[in-house]
């Protein structure tokens, strides 16, 4: 080999040697790309996993959020003597509502209402409670003492006083296994709650993957449908919540908000009628539990509900009964013919409807 030809054969290798630094360079380069990509997408994945499994609870905490900037949100109930807040109920019999406290959908069930059962008669002295229905003999006192300090007729106080609104808040009874599990009409709300591990039997899940009692799967398919063939879309995004679950919900509420303010719109733990499994909240064709009320879907189910038996559990004007803020994406499976009597009878809470033929125990 001549000195030219090694000349010429040192440089080859030497570009060869430099050619292949580049390559394992860029192959490098490609895989610490692959690498962060990867990581990446793991990252989406576990966000988009915690955010689909939470999303209703986003949804109903943005929309209160909302309202609390903008002065809607009231904290008029939750650790409010019960004194003071049977004062409020008093006023509201006699006076309209406050329009500039009202959340925006105070108008809730007032179109189809007929009124109410007219009260058996007014305040009396050593008045007799047993000779009207729903009196129970161990409320006796109750009666005496609520009617006395109020000053309701004989028909409000003895409903009231059966659902325990006479009673400091969350002063609970704990409502016992097999009346959660057989009673359609079974309350639970801050003064009646659920067994700590309490799960409803016959758990299914609804066509949008929903875990709900079967009666109640069932009964929001048949409506969904029925919406569907108005051409309106209903779907539900939150059911059965364990009491766990619930107990983890609120504890993240109360990271950001005032105990007061949270008791209005989340359930204590054990406290949800969502552990019933008879519960459901919806959306309608525009995402959002917030802006359900703002939906055709949401006119529909309050024309139509009852009668695939929901009910819209809390709106404004009882928040003083129920104890939580307007909630009209919050739907309470009771049966066709409990839903219509309540249309019918223009009772707007089941505190009241369960409250007036005795104890909700
Ligand atoms: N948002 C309703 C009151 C619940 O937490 O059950
Ligand atoms: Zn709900």
């Amino acid at each position: 080999m001549t000195e030219e030809q090694l000349q010429k054969r040192r440089e080859e290798l030497r570009k060869n040697r430099e050619e292949r630094k580049i390559l394992l360079k860029r192959r490098k380069q490609r895989k610490i790309r692959q690498t962060l990509f990867c990581v990446f997408l793991l990252a989406l994945t576990v966000f988009c996993a915690i955010g689909f499994i939470r999303f209703p609870d986003y949804y109903e905490a943005k929309q209160l959020e909302k309202r609390v900037k903008e002065g809607q949100a009231i904290a008029v109930v939750a650790e409010t003597p019960a004194s003071d807040t049977k004062e409020k109920n008093t006023a509201e019999t006699t006076e309209p509502a406050d329009e500039t406290t009202a959340p925006e959908t105070s108008e809730s069930n007032e179109e189809t209402a007929t009124p109410k059962p007219t009260p058996t008669s007014t305040v009396a002295e050593n008045n007799d409670f047993s000779k009207n229905g729903g009196y129970v003999a161990e409320n006796a006192a109750r009666y005496d003492g609520y009617q006395k300090t109020t000053g309701f007729s004989d028909y409000e106080t003895i409903w009231q006083v059966n659902a325990r609104l006479d009673l400091e808040l969350f002063d609970a009874v704990t409502i016992n296994t097999d009346k959660l599990n057989t009673d359609i009409l079974v309350v639970v709300n801050k003064y009646h709650k659920v067994p700590d591990g309490y799960q409803p039997p016959d758990l299914t899940y609804n066509s949008d993957g929903c875990q709900l009692r079967a009666a109640t799967a069932n009964a929001f398919d048949q409506m969904k449908q029925a919406a569907a063939n108005s051409g309106l879309t209903l779907r539900a995004v939150s059911g059965y919540r364990s009491v766990s679950y619930q107990r983890n919900l609120y504890n993240s509420y109360l990271q950001g908000d005032s105990q007061a303010n949270v008791d209005t719109y989340s359930a204590r733990a054990g406290h949800s009628e969502h552990h019933t499994g008879m519960a459901v909240d919806v959306f309608g064709s525009v995402d959002g539990l917030g802006s359900f009320v703002n939906t055709p879907e949401y006119q529909w189910v309050k024309q139509h509900g009852h009668e695939y038996g929901f009910i819209i559990r809390y709106t404004a004007p009882e928040q003083h009964i129920t104890g939580y803020m307007d909630e009209p994406w919050h739907l309470r499976y009771i049966g066709t013919e409990h839903a219509t009597n309540m249309v019918t009878q223009g009772i707007t809470t089941l505190e009241e409807y369960v409250g007036r033929n005795g104890t909700l125990e």
